[in-house]
């Protein structure tokens, strides 16, 4: 597989062509930003982790059953995906109140969600991510339906999968963010998942070890990444 040239560069990630247009090389670089690219710092080895984080993570979703773009690790801080055309639509899960839910409606940091809450945020970083729902999505034809169905019902598949990972390694899956693609008219799983796009509190003591660090300024951001990398048993 060749790379060639760029065809995208986002906040933390860079899309390259390769010589077979249905695959493309994600790179994973420093670049660490928070509140729509306002703040942004680059941290040493973050590309790296996150692209191992990653891989771990989609190999371990698709030997459940869920279907991802991930195809193979290529090297510490690229990967090999399925080309796709990305729904621009963010799924959130949560299983504790935090974030914007807390300032939204108020209710109290670290409140256990039963049943847990979805949302989704239309991806438009000059609209600072509008909340939106099924209809916005149908209506304005960011997915069709069945699609919209899908993404949902993988959302929460993820999040059975992802809960008792974490939860086996001392820590709570607070929420997390996924992104999907159409690959073939097919819906997969695409983006990433790492502590960039989700919360992980450690069990006991609550401490967090994902980009609310990065975001409140509590450093160790990287070294908390690590940490939770160690404990899931990814190599890095
Ligand atoms: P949320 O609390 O809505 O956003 P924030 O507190 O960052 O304003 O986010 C819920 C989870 O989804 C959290 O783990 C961060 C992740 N997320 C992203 O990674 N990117 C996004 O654009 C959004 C809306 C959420």
């Amino acid at each position: 597989m060749q790379k060639k040239q760029e065809l995208y560069s986002g906040k933390a990630k860079s899309v390259f062509a390769t010589d077979n247009e249905d695959y493309v090389v994600l790179s994973f670089r420093d670049d660490t930003s928070a509140f729509d690219g306002e703040k942004v710092e680059q941290l040493n080895r973050k590309g790296m982790v996150n692209n191992k984080f990653n891989a771990f993570i989609m190999q371990y979703l698709a030997d459940k059953g869920i279907p991802t773009h991930f195809e193979a690790l290529l090297n510490d801080t690229e990967s090999l995906v399925k080309n796709m055309k990305m729904v621009p639509v963010e799924c959130v899960v949560r299983n504790v109140a935090s974030g914007s839910l807390v300032r939204r409606l108020g209710v109290e940091d670290g409140l256990e969600l039963n049943p847990p809450v979805f949302e989704f945020f239309l991806k438009n970083d000059a609209l600072h991510d509008p909340m939106i729902n099924e209809y916005h999505i149908e209506t304005f034809g960011w997915a069709k339906a069945e699609d919209i169905s899908k993404m949902k019902e993988l959302t929460f598949k993820v999040n059975e999968h992802l809960q008792k990972l974490f939860a086996d390694a001392g820590m709570i899956l607070v929420d997390y963010k996924l992104e999907f693609g159409l690959f073939k008219g097919e819906i997969y799983l695409g983006d990433e998942f790492s502590p960039d796009g989700c919360r992980l509190w450690d069990a006991e003591t609550r401490k967090k070890l994902d980009k609310d660090r990065f975001r409140q300024g509590l450093g160790g951001v990287i070294e908390a990444y690590e940490e939770v990398a160690q404990r899931i048993g990814v190599k890095l």
